[in-house]
């Protein structure tokens, strides 16, 4: 069996990307500080540790074959622009323990999760965006602290097949959502939080959304996000590549769609003062299609259904569930 090691197995993605290696047969090693929240995981072994740390990235390093690197401090937009001292530090000494860690322990290949955010801020200033070509990344202006870091990561996966030889992957996630993501707590990212607040407005209330409602993203589900994971490790493409869709909806659609499925009339009230982020975002896929012959396909019509539903569930749970009073434990 091919040994992986997946790190920010406790998170989201890195959670749903444990499920699918184990499902296609590899021996998985998950490591994070935490387990995951809302279900155990199917690894082989959970490690949990802190990778800012040298020696602990040297350690869970050993014997794997494939490494896909997500931890990081991270979180929605609320969370990365609230704290950038931290999570910029934070996120260095992560990947770049892990980066050491990869050539010493001789890995066989190296995927980092990288972001939109690297692309630069002043490309994105209209809710009409020229989605976003992975060659636009340079001259840098990415977004501060959580995008300076995966900016130069990137640049450092480069090097480390430049001068060490090692085969990396890096992967620009364009906002990801689904079940078993983050919902409440400050991280959560839009369509989680738009959920949450029509699952808790009554029919015929209002929700708060920031900003004007304007702003406009495009959103990927959760089972395409991991898919593709897998399909860039295999592949033999090595310089970034953006993982996302290219179906760009405003803030406000997205609202009117989770309605929709909640089955209630909801108003909105717009407030200002929250952080926004950039106008406007969406992924060219162009490059996807012609390396990997392959893009992610669900529409958020399609994909907000399972995550409303889940979150809806979720906030229905008795408050001393599992939720709320940790983790639930894996192999422990
Ligand atoms: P997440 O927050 O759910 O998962 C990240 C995990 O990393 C968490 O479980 C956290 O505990 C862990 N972690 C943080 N610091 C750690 C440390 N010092 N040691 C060990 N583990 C640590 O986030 P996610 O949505 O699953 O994101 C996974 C990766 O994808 C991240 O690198 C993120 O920056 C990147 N990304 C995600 C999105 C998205 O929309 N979800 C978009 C762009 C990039
Ligand atoms: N989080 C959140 N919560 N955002 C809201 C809300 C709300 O209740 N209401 C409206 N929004 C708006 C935000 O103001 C922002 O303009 C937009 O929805 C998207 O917000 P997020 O989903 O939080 O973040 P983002 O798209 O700006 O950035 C996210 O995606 C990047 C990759 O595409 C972040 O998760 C980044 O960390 C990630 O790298």
């Amino acid at each position: 069996m091919k040994t992986v090691l997946v790190t920010g197995a406790g998170g989201f993605i890195g959670h749903h990307l444990v499920n699918y290696l184990v499902g296609r047969g590899y021996w998985v090693r998950a490591v994070d500080l935490k387990y995951p929240q809302f279900q155990e995981s199917r690894a082989h072994e959970f490690i949990r540790c802190d990778l800012r740390l040298h020696d602990a990235c040297q350690s869970v390093t050993q014997g794997m074959e494939e490494v896909y690197h997500l931890a990081a401090d991270m979180g929605g937009i609320g969370f990365i622009s609230g704290s950038h001292a931290e999570i910029t530090l934070n996120n260095t000494l992560i990947s770049a323990h892990m980066a050491k860690a990869a050539r010493d322990s001789k890995v066989g290949r190296f995927l980092f999760s990288s972001s939109a955010c690297i692309y630069p801020t002043n490309l994105q200033t209209s809710p009409d965006v020229t989605p976003l070509r992975e060659d636009m990344a340079w001259p840098a202006l990415p977004e501060e602290g959580y995008g300076l870091e995966k900016i130069y990561m990137e640049k450092l996966c480069q090097y480390m097949t430049e001068d060490w030889n090692i085969p990396t992957r890096v992967v620009r996630f364009h906002n990801v959502y689904g079940p078993l993501g983050t919902y409440e707590g400050g991280r959560e990212k839009a369509p989680a939080a738009i959920c949450r607040k029509v699952a808790l407005c009554p029919d015929g209330g209002e929700i708060e959304v920031w900003g004007d409602g304007l702003q406009t993203r495009s959103f990927m589900y959760i089972d395409d996000c991991v898919e593709g994971l897998f399909r860039l490790m295999q592949s033999d493409y090595g310089a970034p590549l953006n993982l996302g869709t290219d179906e760009m909806i405003s803030i406000n659609d997205l609202v009117e769609i989770a309605a929709e499925i909640a089955g209630k009339q909801v108003a909105k009230r717009y407030d200002r003062s929250k952080p926004q982020g950039v106008r406007g975002r969406n992924s060219d896929n162009a490059l996807i299609r012609q390396v990997l012959h392959w893009e992610p396909r669900t529409s958020i019509r399609e994909g907000l259904v399972p995550t409303y539903r889940w979150i809806e569930a979720e906030l229905a749970r008795p408050r001393e569930s599992a939720r709320e009073s940790g983790v639930l434990h894996a192999a422990e």
